[in-house]
């Protein structure tokens, strides 16, 4: 349903409520209008919590009501600073999703294949904290990992998943150094680190860097380095891919039969949406790539070169990523994250976010010269390289 539509059906089923009294039927169509601003990205990673009925059904259109003019005031802003937001960059590195209305929760058990656990979809959903379909196959999760911190902020397993694998909307964290993951927390609580453009999925993030304590995001970095980084992303060079859509939880979704030319693109989806959904850390994604990129991508990650290949070391488009990032791309030391194997989506967008000055931490200066040479054509191809390789 249109959201423009709800709005309007909010005040025609309050009318038919006739108990209703004008002044609180005002104040229930105003909540409404307040959810005008309640922006996409809160909806992005995960399902809202379900709200009781009477509560306002989130609408993202413009709004011009006093009150929602001011909570737009009040409500902390993640997007990038206005001089460095893009209008004009390409859409796909950053997924967006769609809310779905909240249907009671009928108790209904949901399995995954290869797990004996079962949860309902308030556990899978609708809590703070993330499901654990697989407890055996990692160590055991400190608290702000599995239970996140009730009414502080969600826990990480959910929108990075229990093993650590990630989404293209979010991050694989598996393995990262935990300087350069604290780094990372630490650059985003000092509005340092922000998407390009606005409404991206790090909105939700931002607010849980602000408010994870030391010591928790200390037990949260070292489990997450803990675990071994592994590929749950499959990279097919196309020149064709399928249509795709916005779904829940930001995961994009394939419309059936349809396909459409892949230009200078990469199309990321699940391999098996339902079980995407479902949180499942063991069901990865599909990127689909250019044909040719991978072998150009090869090239500006290895020597720097340009596209045409002229081999030159050094002096070449831009610095070797395996300068830094370690021969094999794997990451080095304290400071360099690994990028081998990892959602090309991911790469993509943190690409553009070095180059538009928005991704600004304490040791993003060695990245902006990186980037600044390169197209969108080279950051499809490196990410596309990047993806192919084995963590
Ligand atoms: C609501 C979803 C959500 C939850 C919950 C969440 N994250 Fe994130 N996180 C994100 C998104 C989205 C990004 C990617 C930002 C980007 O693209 O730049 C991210 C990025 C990160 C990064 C940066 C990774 C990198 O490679 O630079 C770290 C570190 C991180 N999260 C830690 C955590 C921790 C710790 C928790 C739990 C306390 C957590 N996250 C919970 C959504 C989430
Ligand atoms: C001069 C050193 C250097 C070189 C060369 C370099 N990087 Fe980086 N890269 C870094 C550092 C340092 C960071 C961490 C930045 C931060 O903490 O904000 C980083 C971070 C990244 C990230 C973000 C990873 C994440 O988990 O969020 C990506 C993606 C990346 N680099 C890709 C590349 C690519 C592609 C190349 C080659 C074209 C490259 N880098 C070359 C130093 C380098």
């Amino acid at each position: 349903m249109r959201k423009s539509v709800r709005i309007r059906e909010c005040w025609k089923e309050s009318l038919k409520i006739r108990m209703i009294s004008a002044k609180s039927l005002f104040t229930l169509c105003a909540v409404v209008s307040v959810t005008l601003l309640i922006p996409d990205y809160a909806l992005h990673a995960y399902q809202a919590p379900a709200k009781p009925d009477t509560e306002a059904k989130p609408v993202p259109e413009a709004h011009s009501s006093p009150a929602a003019n001011l909570a737009a005031v009040a409500k902390p802003n993640y997007d990038p600073p206005p001089n460095l937001a893009r209008t004009d960059l390409p859409a796909w590195p950053y997924p967006k999703g769609v809310h779905i209305e909240a249907t009671p929760d009928d108790g209904k058990l949901y399995r995954i294949p290869g797990s004996s656990k079962t949860f309902t979809d308030t556990q899978i959903n609708r809590l703070a904290s993330s499901p654990d379909w697989f407890p055996d196959s990692h160590p055991t999760p400190p608290a702000p990992v599995i239970t996140g911190k009730e009414g502080a902020y969600r826990a990480c397993g959910e929108c990075h998943l229990m093993n650590g694998a990630g989404k293209p909307d979010t991050a694989r964290l598996q393995g990262l150094p935990v300087t350069y993951f604290l780094q990372q927390l630490e650059d985003m609580k000092n509005d340092k680190r922000h998407a390009s453009v606005v409404r991206a999925s790090i909105t939700s993030m931002i607010p849980i860097a602000k408010s994870i304590d030391a010591a928790d995001a200390k037990l949260a970095a070292e489990y997450f380095h803990s675990l071994p980084p592994f590929k749950s992303v499959r990279v097919v060079e196309t020149d064709t891919v399928p249509v795709t859509h916005p779904g829940p939880h930001s995961v994009q979704l394939v419309e059936r039969g349809a396909t459409e030319p892949i230009g200078t693109r990469i199309i990321e989806i699940p391999e098996d949406a339902e079980r995407t959904l479902l949180r499942d850390p063991s069901s990865g994604f599909i990127a689909y790539v250019p044909l040719g990129s991978i072998k150009r991508g090869e090239a500006l990650a290895r020597i720097g070169a340009d596209k045409t290949g002229a081999g030159k070391t050094g002096a070449g488009k831009t610095i070797a990523c395996t300068t830094c990032h370690g021969p094999n791309l794997k990451g080095m030391g304290d400071q360099f994250p690994g990028l081998a194997g990892a959602s090309p989506t991911v790469a993509a967008r943190q690409l553009y976010d070095f180059k538009s000055g928005t991704r600004d931490g304490k040791n993003a200066a060695a990245m902006k010269s990186v980037v600044a040479t390169l197209t969108d054509q080279d950051i499809v191809d490196v990410a596309a390289y990047l993806a192919s390789l084995q963590p």
